[in-house]
């Protein structure tokens, strides 16, 4: 999601800017723009589509010899994605990049028109740039920034440039913002791995701080008095941008899954670390997230209720925060997520927390908010993910939930087998990845349907979720998942001839129900495609994917790469743009 970086220094300001943005672009977004100046001109270029175009026209139009600027890459929530939308933004003295949601601009929009004021995009973004100017005709920046933020309801972060003055400011509330500190030069980014190549030490900006950046001086205000902020040092290696090989990012990040599968499970092999996954005190829990990481949630939910005999619910984010609650003592909130930034999965957090109810993060940026505010966090250290379709954070997140099942269930004296089962897991995944040509042959059988179904039950069915995410969002090719059983009330009109119906089965209790609903959909004419297991395998009359025989504790975890591999076939042979997939943004940063 939108993405921001500000830079104050002597280096060349275009080329840290679009660094910056070039580090960001991960995050997902559809135009890109930057803003600089000497403080005498001040040049906005601005472009949709990716950073490479916005440098080519800056290569060709940039006049200014700028010393400092403030950059942009917009994921289009107000107004779509053209070049008038793009930012930076300039309304009379105020030039600035807003990552957010302002939710009473429109109110605030009418009123300053009837000021005389003039719009020149559909964003909300504008209408802060001309609220400050306004407050800037009557009172100094400091009161001016503290006017326009008590005005804005919705979430923000804030760079901001005010003709005449030689500095970068910035704020936020709710959305990611730090300040990076470098020696007679300061930035300001919406992560980290924006400025980790120019300095790892960095001051996390909290809501209602105005940051002011100057090239030898750096100050932080709350309610126009001057405060001390404490210096952060990040260990981000920052983004490794090599490919390996790998003509796609997701297909890198899938062939990496046995490394960080391998070192996340070390860490665990040892007895004393795994105190940390142990959830037998609790008696219920709520496993909070969005998208792959909910529906990491719902693996986990099958392995816990299972396996420890612990109550799990499973929410989206952006439902969970709204709802009513219903704790008990013992309850205890998870919250999942790769880049601990989306802003529901925060809020919810937040929610639990303000309620007393213990939380507990499962996350890949150790950097993130979700990292630093929960009371209890595992990290999954997938290291950074490029592509937009998570696959190795989302594997490990299965990782960690299958993990917590055992060993909370080894505490209840649930379990029979030992933790080295996990140790095999990075073999295993391997065998499955090597099975290339069998996921390319599927995939050319179904690239080209229209619609296609993923059916299942119990851990099968949450499979299904994911395997369907997956496939749609990297390949645009419309599928649904459904529970098996369910099929038939209702969604089976649906079935058409040939329309594949991909059918997981991982339990030899549910093979025969599962496949019994398969066949009422080929009875409809649609073509039945299984995923299994060695052990269950005997569908030779089928097209199938046959994963290793293991343990119900970890056979979640060979049929993912599995699946990520197929929609990764099926996404190539539709041409699509695999790492930045239309419309989706890695950092889901707005409500
Ligand atoms: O960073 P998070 O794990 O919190 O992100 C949650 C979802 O936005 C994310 O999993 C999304 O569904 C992915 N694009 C799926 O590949």
């Amino acid at each position: 999601m939108c993405g921001i970086i500000g830079y104050i220094g002597s280096r060349k300001t275009t080329e840290v800017l679009l660094k910056g943005l070039y580090a960001l672009e991960y995050r997902g977004y559809d135009s890109a723009g930057v803003a600089i100046t000497d403080n005498k001109d001040l040049e906005i270029i601005r472009s949709v589509g990716r950073v490479s175009k916005l440098e080519e026209k800056i290569e060709k139009e940039k006049k200014v010899n700028s010393t400092f600027g403030i950059a942009h890459t917009r994921w289009a929530t107000n107004g779509e994605a053209n070049e008038k939308n793009a930012h930076p933004h300039k309304i009379g003295k105020v030039t600035l990049v807003h990552n957010g949601i302002i939710e009473n601009a429109d109110l605030i929009k009418e009123k300053l028109i009837n000021e005389g004021y003039k719009f020149n995009s559909d964003t909300d973004s504008e209408v802060a740039a001309a609220l400050l100017d306004k407050y800037l005709k009557e009172n100094d920046t400091l009161e001016a920034i503290d006017k326009m933020t008590k005005d804005l309801t919705g979430s923000f972060a804030f760079g901001i440039i005010i003709d005449g003055e030689n500095r970068l400011y910035a704020l936020r509330k709710d959305s990611p913002l730090l300040i990076g500190v470098g020696e007679k030069e300061n930035f300001l980014a919406s992560d980290i791995t924006a400025i980790i190549s120019y300095t790892p030490k960095y001051v996390l900006l909290d809501v209602g701080e105005v940051a002011v950046l100057e090239d030898s001086s750096l100050k932080f205000y709350k309610e126009g008095k001057e405060i001390e902020k404490e210096i952060l040092v990040s260990d981000s290696k920052g983004v490794d941008h090599s490919k390996n090989g790998y003509d796609h990012y997701m297909l890198k990040e899938i062939m990496e899954e046995p490394v960080v599968i391998k070192r996340l499970i070390e860490r665990y092999n040892e007895e004393e670390n795994r105190k940390e996954l142990d959830l037998s005190e609790y008696k219920e829990i709520d496993i909070v997230a969005c998208g792959s990481a909910m529906y990491a949630g719902l693996v986990g939910q099958n392995l816990l209720e299972e396996f420890a005999e612990i109550k799990v619910n499973v929410y989206p984010a952006s439902e969970y925060r709204y709802k009513k609650k219903i704790y008990n003592t013992k309850t205890l909130v998870i919250l999942v997520s790769q880049s601990g930034e989306t802003a529901d999965t925060i809020a919810a957090m937040r929610e639990a927390q303000k309620l007393g109810i213990d939380t507990l993060g499962i996350v890949n940026n150790p950097d993130s908010t979700i990292a630093r505010e929960t009371s209890r966090k595992i990290l999954t250290n997938a290291g950074v993910e490029i592509a937009v379709a998570t696959t190795k954070a989302y594997i490990l997140q299965v990782c960690v939930l299958a993990m917590m099942a055992f060993v909370s269930g080894e505490k209840k004296g649930l379990v029979k087998e030992d933790f080295s089962i996990f140790s095999e897991l990075p073999k295993l995944i391997k065998e499955v990845q090597d099975r290339v040509e069998e996921y390319k042959k599927i995939a050319k059988d179904i690239y080209k349907k229209e619609s296609c179904f993923f059916i299942g039950r119990g851990l099968d069915y949450a499979l299904c979720m994911e395997g369907s995410l997956k496939l749609k969002e990297v390949s645009y090719l419309h599928s649904e998942a459904y529970q098996a059983g369910e099929l038939k009330h209702g969604t089976i009109s649906l079935v058409e001839e040939g329309m594949p119906v991909l059918c997981i089965i991982t339990n030899k209790e549910l093979k025969d129900k599962s496949i019994s609903n398969l066949k009422e959909t080929e009875a409809r004419g649609a073509k039945g495609i299984v995923i299994t297991t060695k052990d269950l395998d005997d569908f030779d009359e089928y097209e199938k994917i046959v994963v290793p025989e293991s343990s119900q504790y970890i056979v979640s975890m060979l049929i993912v790469p599995a699946l990520q591999l197929l929609s990764y076939y099926v996404a190539l042979n539709r041409g699509c743009d695999i790492d930045k997939p239309r419309n989706l943004a890695k950092s889901v940063t707005v409500e």
